[in-house]
């Protein structure tokens, strides 16, 4: 099986950071797309599932729908988190099997990890240890989820497969004041502090924490390549398997919006976890590693950052 073609696509969460990119990598092939927004298709109704999967017959699901959110929100609505996240994915993956799909590839992420599991993460981590608290209804969803997929595998012989993102960034991320993540919340301030002359930033921590980053457009590209394997992983980590601590991100961030103002940190401010890292030995060995190195996806990110600020869509929600 090479990189599909010519097959009907279905890609949940379309309008997503995620999705979108995948949309974009297919659009160079000959394939047909279907995607569905929300309010046509809300995949938490199963007869509203069931009924799309009739109607639309798709032959390939990527399942890049999710709510998702910061702290906070997790924190703070877990039931939501985990009833929406589960519903979905068992109405989806359920709905699928039933209408004769054979390739599934459902998003996980490395955030379902246990909170202390060894690093790098690799793949035998899943399910070794007690969650971070904070995330947990989150991740229960996501594990279920990515369960099923495998349970399908192996009781019915469809490929239903998932992937385990590391921190993503690029087109379409979420630039929340309070609730974004590092990386997008470091181009957001770095990029107020250039408008407004501000003299320094200063970092949350420390700035010693090692972090991975990869860019969206790369996880698209695996999506595909592994997409194209017979017999995929159960689930593999996509990651570049190289960090950089939060100081360093923060030097590039800073060259790259062209801020020439001070860097500060605040070690009185929490760290988090000292390193976050994934094994890519497993991704290696399905035949693929990431392209787009660190400065040149903050370049892209960045123009895509002004380009949807000056049209108003900055997303910030
Ligand atoms: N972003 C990261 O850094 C990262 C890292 C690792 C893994 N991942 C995984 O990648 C997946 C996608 O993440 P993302 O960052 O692309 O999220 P996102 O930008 O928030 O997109 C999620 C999408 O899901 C859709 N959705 C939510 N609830 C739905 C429902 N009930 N019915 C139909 N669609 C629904 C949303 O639709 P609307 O547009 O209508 O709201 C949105 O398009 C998630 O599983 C996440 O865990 C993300």
């Amino acid at each position: 099986m090479g990189v599909p073609h010519s097959k009907k696509i279905l890609v949940t969460g379309h309008r997503g950071m995620v999705g979108s990119a995948v949309c974009r990598h297919l659009a160079d092939t000959d394939n047909e797309v279907l995607t569905a927004t929300r309010d046509a298709l809300d995949l938490t109704k199963p007869n509203a599932t069931e009924a799309y999967f009739d109607t639309n017959r798709p032959e390939i699901v990527i399942f890049a729908s999710a709510k998702v959110g910061g702290i906070l929100a997790n924190d703070t609505y877990p039931v939501e988190f985990l009833t929406e996240n589960l519903t979905m994915a068992v109405n989806t993956i359920g709905a699928a099997y039933r209408h004769g799909v054979k390739r599934f590839l459902f998003l996980g992420s490395t955030c379902i990890y246990p909170r202390d599991c060894p690093q790098p993460i690799t793949e035998a981590s899943l399910l070794s240890g007690p969650l971070e608290p904070t995330n947990e209804a989150y991740a229960l969803a996501k594990i279920a989820g990515l369960k099923l997929c495998q349970y399908y595998r192996r009781q019915h012989r469809v490929t239903y497969h998932s992937v385990m993102p590391t921190n993503l960034y690029g087109p379409g991320d979420n630039y929340h004041p309070e609730h974004s993540h590092v990386l997008p919340a470091l181009i957001r301030r770095f990029h107020h502090a250039k408008q407004t002359g501000q003299p320094s930033v200063q970092l949350w921590g420390t700035g010693q924490p090692r972090r991975e980053f990869l860019h969206v457009d790369d996880l698209a590209d695996a999506i595909l390549h592994l997409l194209s394997l017979e017999s995929p992983p159960d689930w593999v980590n996509v990651g570049t398997g190289v960090d950089l601590t939060i100081r360093e991100l923060a030097a590039i961030v800073a060259d790259t919006v062209g801020y020439t103002g001070e860097i500060h940190t605040d070690p009185s401010r929490p760290d988090g976890t000292p390193v976050k890292c994934t094994d890519v030995t497993l991704l290696r060995e399905c035949g693929w590693k990431h392209r787009i190195n660190l400065q040149q996806g903050l370049e892209n990110t960045y123009a895509a950052f002004c380009r949807e600020l000056d049209a108003g869509k900055l997303r910030s929600a």
